[in-house]
């Protein structure tokens, strides 16, 4: 079998949960390779329950086997595991190129600790690039000249066969392409987020926990 870091940094993970925790699923293909850990861990014997921030981690949860409960029938979650884009210094994370962001950061937003897994590749001295923005789809066009006007230009994401990518939620994802790295995230998040028609931005401020990395040559990190 070939070496992949993020089953690595997925074992590490799935070692955080303790017995009796409700636990927060992740997405990507990082939170995937945590899920099925903490499948095999649940199939020793481990008893927890898990929600899952997207219905791609709660199928594949529940051909593994693992028990879920729905968000409604909780009011916090013990530990959320959940991967990230990007993640600076003050780890400060852009998420959302899988299309979850905002389940995502409910889910974090209800747990005492969110770990973060992330490869090397997504630590970065400042956040840029891409901020994936969730959008509803009523009024989509005009959301969109309003962010332009507010000069942050980007793309609908679409599907391969070119019609729009829609969110577990019904609505529609906006990419902002950044010229270069942001000198203040926050205040990007809040001219973005005061549009009409706006859910949420990929910016997670003061949510990540511990954060499990894992170098290409095969070292895990977990950072305080
Ligand atoms: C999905 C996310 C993912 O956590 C993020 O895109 C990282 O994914 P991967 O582990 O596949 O790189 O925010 O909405």
């Amino acid at each position: 079998m070939t070496f992949n870091i993020k089953d690595e940094i997925g074992k590490e993970a799935a070692k955080c949960v303790r017995e009796g925790m409700i636990v927060g699923l992740g997405s990507g293909s990082t939170a995937t390779r945590f899920i099925h850990h903490l499948a095999k861990r649940c199939a020793q014997g481990l008893n927890i329950r898990a929600v899952a921030s997207s219905k791609t981690s709660s199928d594949l949860a529940a051909e593994l086997g693992i028990p879920l409960v729905s968000i409604d029938d909780i009011g916090t979650i013990d530990l959320t595991i959940d991967g990230a884009d990007q993640i600076d210094p003050q780890k400060q994370m852009i998420k959302g190129l899988g299309g979850a962001l905002v389940r995502e950061k409910i889910l974090a937003s209800m747990s005492h600790e969110m770990i973060v897994i992330v490869d090397e590749s997504k630590l970065v001295p400042h956040l840029g690039k891409i901020l994936p923005v969730e959008v509803i789809p009523f009024g989509h066009l005009a959301t969109f000249h309003k962010l332009k006007k507010l000069g942050y230009q980007g793309q609908w994401r679409k599907k391969a066969n070119g019609s729009y990518f829609v969110t577990d939620n019904g609505n529609l994802i906006f990419d902002i392409h950044f010229a270069g790295v942001r000198d203040n995230p926050k205040l990007d998040h809040e001219a973005i987020i005061q549009l009409p028609g706006i859910v949420d931005t990929g910016f997670f401020f003061n949510l990540a926990g511990r954060v499990i990395v894992g170098f290409f040559d095969g070292q895990i990190v977990t950072k305080a």
